[in-house]
C-alpha cells in the first residue's frame, strides 16, 4: 500500500511540464503500484499518455488517436467523461506454461467526442507488468463505415535503448533478428538477403512488433498487441534521435489502412509489457489477458497438445521432395508422400509415443507450385497417385496417430477460401483434426500482404472454420500471434518467424536467434519452430551442401522445454533417431502442456534456463541454452517439492562439444536430487543441457 503511494507521488513529481497544459489528467497505478499511468487531453483536445515502472518513467508523454477518413480524432476532442474500474480474476488456459492465470488490473475509459459529436473511448487496462489500451468505437452512433487513414499512436521511449528487432517487413517475418541502440536501427542490409522470398521493406527505420528494449538500468520493456482482430498489424517508424516510436499499421488491399462497416468496433490493443529483469518478462500474461475468453463451446478434448514427427524435413535436407512429377512431366523418383513412407512415419510415431505425422506434398498442385503467377493452384481434396487416403486413414486409425493434412496454399487465398468447408470435411471423413497451413510467396490478388487487414482476417476466419469442425491449426507464414490462442485454443502454434528451415538451405539462425526469438516473437504466442534435429551438418543426402545447424545436439533438447509450444515436432528423420535412442530418449519424454513454470535465469539474446511442470504429472523438466559463449550455472532446484526425491537424468553438452567444432557429444547422467539442491549445468559454444525430473 505503502509503496504504491510512493510510485504514485513519483509518476506525478516527474511530470509537471505535460500536466501545466493538460485540461484533464488521472493518473492509474497497477494493483501493486508498480505500474502507473497518466492519462490526459490537452488545451488543443489531444489525448496523451505516460507511463512509469517502480517511480521511473519508461514511456514518456506520448499521442493517442486515429485519423478517420471522416472524422479526425487526433485533435480537437472534448471529454466527454471518465470511468474507473478494476477486473480481479483467475482463469484457466485450455494448454499452456501454467495452469492458472491471473487477471487483475486496474482500468480507465477516457471517453471523448469530436465536434461532430462522434464518440470515441481509449480504453487503458494497467497491470503489474504492463499496460494496454485500445481505441474503441461505441454503437450507438451512426456511421457508414469507420476507415481507418491513420494511427498517430505514439511510444516516446525514454532514453536510447538497447533493442532486439526485426525489420518492418510487410510480407514476411522470417528474417534475422538485430541487436542495436534504438538510435542505430537500419534495415537497409536485410534488402540483400535473398530469402525469405517474398519481402517487402519499404522503411529501413521501421520494425516488426513485438520489438524488446531494455534500458541502461536494466529495466525490460516489450511492445505488442493483443487481440489482433479485423484490422492491419502494428510495426513501428522509429525516429532515432528523438527515440520515438509511431505506430504503422498495414495496410490491406483497400487504400484505406483499415476498413469496417460494423459497430461497435475495437482496435487490437497496444501493448508495454515491462518487468525489472528480462526473467520476468518470460512470465508476462498480460497479451493473453487481454484477449478475450474461450469462444469455443462444449468439449475441448479434441484439442490436443502433442508432439509429431512428419514427412517435412526430409524434403528440407534433398532426401525426398514434394512434388509428384517432374518439369518435364517424368514421375518424381523422389516424392516424399507416398503410402509406404507415410506408414513407416506412423509406425514410428506409434512405437515412440507421438500422437501426429504431418504429411506435406500429399495433394496435387505441388508440380507448378512456385510459379509467379500463381492462380489455382492446390486441390485440397486431391491426393497424388501413390498416396493412398483411405489405405493410409485406415492405417492411421489402426496405429491409434492421426495425420496432420498440410493446406499450403501458396497464398493463393481465395483459392483456399472457397475449398476450405470441402478440405475440412474431406480430413474429417478420413478420421483427422489438424491442419497445417501455409502462405508461402506474395499474397494472390496481388496488392494485399500477409500483415494487412484482409490477411489478418483471412488467419481468423481459417480459425474460426476450424473450431466449427473441431480442427486444430498450426499456421506458417501468418501475421506474428497476439495470444488469440486463449480465445481460439484450437489455434495450436504457428510460425511467424525464421525457423528451423532456414538452417538447411541458407546461411541459417546463428545461436542467439532462439534466445531473441524466446524475447520478442513468443511473446504473442507459441512458435512452431520444429527442433529435434541431431544431424546437425545437412549434408547426408547431399555431400555438396555446405549447411548446418548452428547448435550442439543437447541445445536441440533444450528447445522442447525452453521455446514454448503445445505442438512439438521432433523434426528429423526416424533413421536419425534410431541411431541414438539414449539422447532420443528425452524428446520420447518431454511433454507438451505444463502446470507451471519457472524462469530461472535469463537475457536476452544470450541464454535461458527454464523449468517447467508437466500437467498430468509431478514430473518437471529443465531447458537451458546459450549463444556462441559457453556458460556455467549452479541452479537452484527450489521449484521442486518439498520432501520429494526426483530421479534426474541430465543430458549436457560432453566435454567437447562446440556448435561449430564438434556439436555431436552429448553426456547422459543420472542423480537423484531433492528441492533445495544445486545443479550444475555446463553449456558449450551454441549449446544447451535438458533435464528430466521424475519424481520417485
Ligand atoms: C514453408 C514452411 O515454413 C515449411 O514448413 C513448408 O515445408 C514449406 N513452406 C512448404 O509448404
Ligand atoms: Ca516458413
Amino acid at each position: 500500500m505503502k509503496r504504491s503511494f510512493i510510485y504514485c507521488l513519483t509518476a506525478l513529481w516527474l511530470t509537471p511540464t505535460v500536466l501545466f497544459s493538460q485540461v484533464f489528467s488521472k493518473t492509474i497505478g497497477s494493483p501493486n503500484g508498480k505500474v502507473q499511468v497518466a492519462v490526459s487531453l490537452n488545451e488543443k483536445g489531444e489525448a496523451g499518455y505516460q507511463v512509469h515502472y517502480q517511480g521511473v518513467p519508461i514511456v514518456n508523454h506520448s499521442a493517442l488517436g486515429l485519423q478517420l477518413r471522416d472524422h479526425d480524432l487526433t485533435q480537437n476532442l472534448v471529454l466527454v467523461g471518465h470511468h474507473t474500474s478494476t477486473q480481479k480474476g483467475v482463469w484457466k488456459p485450455v494448454w499452456g506454461e501454467v495452469s492458472e492465470i491471473q487477471e487483475h488490473y486496474n482500468a480507465i475509459s477516457l471517453d471523448l467526442k469530436d465536434a461532430q459529436g462522434f464518440q470515441m473511448s481509449v480504453v487503458f487496462r494497467v497491470f503489474d507488468d504492463g499496460v494496454g489500451f485500445r481505441y474503441e468505437f461505441p454503437q450507438n452512433q451512426t456511421i457508414d463505415s469507420i476507415v481507418v487513414l491513420k494511427e498517430t499512436t505514439t511510444f516516446q521511449m525514454q532514453e536510447d535503448l538497447q533493442a532486439w528487432w526485426a525489420p518492418s517487413d510487410w510480407d514476411s517475418n522470417e528474417h534475422t533478428y538485430s541487436h542495436s541502440k534504438l538510435s542505430a536501427i537500419d534495415a537497409s542490409r536485410y534488402r540483400t538477403d535473398i530469402e525469405p522470398f517474398n519481402q517487402h521493406i519499404v522503411n529501413d527505420r521501421a520494425v516488426q512488433t513485438p520489438v524488446t528494449m531494455q534500458t541502461a538500468a536494466g529495466t525490460c520493456i516489450a511492445i505488442a498487441e493483443a487481440a489482433l482482430t479485423d484490422y492491419g498489424a502494428m510495426h513501428l517508424d522509429v525516429d532515432g534521435p528523438t527515440h520515438r516510436l509511431s505506430a504503422h499499421i498495414i495496410p490491406s488491399a483497400n487504400p484505406a489502412v483499415v476498413s469496417t462497416n460494423t459497430l461497435p468496433f475495437n482496435t487490437p490493443w497496444r501493448c508495454i509489457l515491462t518487468n525489472a529483469s528480462p526473467a520476468g518478462l518470460l512470465s508476462n500474461h498480460l497479451i493473453l489477458n487481454l484477449n478475450e475468453p474461450c469462444k469455443i463451446e462444449g468439449d475441448l478434448s479434441w484439442i490436443q497438445p502433442q508432439k509429431y514427427v512428419g514427412i517435412w524435413w526430409e524434403m528440407h535436407n534433398g532426401k525426398s521432395g514434394w512434388n509428384y512429377r517432374e518439369k518435364d512431366g517424368t514421375l518424381s523418383t523422389r516424392h516424399g508422400a507416398t503410402t509406404q513412407n507415410v506408414k513407416k512415419y506412423l509406425d514410428f510415431a506409434a512405437n515412440n509415443g507421438f500422437a501426429g505425422v504431418l504429411v506435406e506434398g500429399w495433394n496435387e498442385g505441388w508440380d507448378e507450385w512456385f510459379n509467379v503467377d500463381r492462380s489455382e493452384v492446390f486441390d485440397f481434396t486431391k491426393p497424388y497417385p501413390d498416396y493412398d487416403m483411405a489405405e493410409i486413414s485406415r492405417y492411421a486409425r489402426e496405429k491409434g496417430v492421426k495425420i496432420i493434412v498440410h493446406h499450403e496454399t501458396a497464398s493463393v487465398v481465395p483459392s483456399y477460401e472457397r475449398q476450405m468447408d470441402s478440405a475440412f470435411a474431406y480430413l474429417k471423413m478420413n478420421g483427422f483434426n489438424a491442419i497445417k497451413t501455409g502462405y508461402v510467396g506474395f499474397i494472390q490478388p496481388k496488392g494485399a500482404w500477409h500483415d494487412g487487414q484482409s490477411m489478418v482476417n483471412h488467419y481468423n476466419e481459417v480459425l474460426r472454420r476450424a473450431a466449427k469442425n473441431e480442427i486444430m491449426v498450426c499456421a506458417h507464414e501468418p501475421v506474428r500471434p497476439s495470444g488469440l490462442h486463449r480465445t481460439w485454443p484450437n489455434f495450436m502454434a504457428c510460425e511467424a518467424a525464421r525457423g528451423m528451415e532456414y538452417n538447411a538451405w541458407s546461411k541459417g539462425n546463428d545461436p542467439s536467434h532462439e534466445l531473441t526469438l524466446l524475447f520478442t516473437r513468443l511473446l504473442g504466442g507459441p512458435m512452431d519452430y520444429t527442433p529435434g534435429i541431431f544431424q546437425i551438418a545437412v549434408n547426408q543426402f547431399d555431400p555438396n551442401k555446405k549447411e548446418r545447424i548452428h547448435t550442439t545436439v543437447a541445445k536441440q533438447l533444450a528447445l522442447y522445454v525452453t521455446l514454448y509450444s503445445p505442438l512439438q515436432m521432433a523434426a528429423d528423420l526416424p533413421e536419425n533417431y534410431e541411431k541414438r535412442p539414449a539422447v532420443f530418449q528425452f524428446i520420447r519424454d518431454v511433454p507438451t502442456d505444463w502446470s507451471d513454470t519457472k524462469i530461472l535465469n535469463a537475457a536476452i539474446g544470450d541464454y535461458v534456463t527454464i523449468a517447467r511442470r508437466d500437467k498430468h504429472s509431478d514430473n518437471w523438466f529443465m531447458g537451458s541454452m546459450t549463444d556462441e559463449t559457453p556458460r556455467r550455472f549452479k541452479t537452484k532446484l527450489d521449484f521442486l517439492e518439498k520432501g520429494k526425491a526426483y530421479e534426474a537424468t541430465i543430458y549436457e553438452d560432453g566435454p567437447k562439444a562446440d556448435y561449430q567444432k564438434d556439436p555431436y557429444p552429448v553426456s547422459i547422467r543420472k542423480i537423484t536430487v531433492r528441492k533445495g539442491q544445486t545443479l550444475k549445468i555446463n553449456l558449450a559454444a551454441g549449446g544447451g543441457c535438458a533435464v528430466s525430473l521424475k519424481a520417485l
